[in-house]
């Protein structure tokens, strides 16, 4: 059996080493979490895209009492964003997560059906999204959703 090693690169910086549009983007996702509603874990996730002509469109997550009926920020972000703009391809996408008033210091990083989703929205418009966890204590920033999801499975699979 021979051995193949995948490897995954990621940055992680302070949030001045942003562009400033990509400070913007985090700034709206940590906005974004004052639209969370989260009854049940009481765990506030904003998110926001920004697509290639500037717009950003946000997102947060959003409780059932059935709860896999609920849907994480980055998933309502994204799937607004192709409802409400289908021609702009999302180019950066921020995510930020906090307890109570506290952002958290560590960033969350988004579960596995949403990168699914990221990878499907990369394939759809052929472009990579850049993805920023926001964290008070460093900003994780990965060049597209392939660092975060090795092996993954896309469209061009299927022909
Ligand atoms: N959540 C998100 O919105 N994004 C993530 O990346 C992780 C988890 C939400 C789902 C649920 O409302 C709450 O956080 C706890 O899992």
């Amino acid at each position: 059996m021979k051995e193949h090693k995948i490897e995954a690169i990621v940055h992680i910086c302070e949030l001045a080493e942003l562009s400033e549009e990509d400070q913007q983007l985090v700034e709206a996702a940590k906005k974004a979490t004052e639209g969370s509603y989260a009854p049940y874990s009481k765990f506030l996730v904003g998110a926001a895209a920004r697509l290639q002509d500037g717009t950003i469109v946000t997102g947060a997550n959003q409780e059932n009492a059935a709860y896999p009926s609920g849907l994480c920020a980055e998933r309502t972000a994204l799937f607004a964003a192709g409802a409400q703009h289908p021609d702009q391809p999302v180019v950066a996408l921020a995510i930020a997560a906090r307890k109570g008033r506290q952002f958290l210091a560590r960033p969350i990083s988004p579960c596995g059906a949403c990168r699914q989703v990221i990878s499907g929205v990369e394939d759809r418009y052929g472009v990579p999204i850049r993805i920023m966890l926001y964290g008070t204590e460093g900003i994780l920033v990965s060049d597209g959703i392939s660092p975060l999801l090795p092996l993954r499975f896309v469209d061009e699979d299927m022909r």
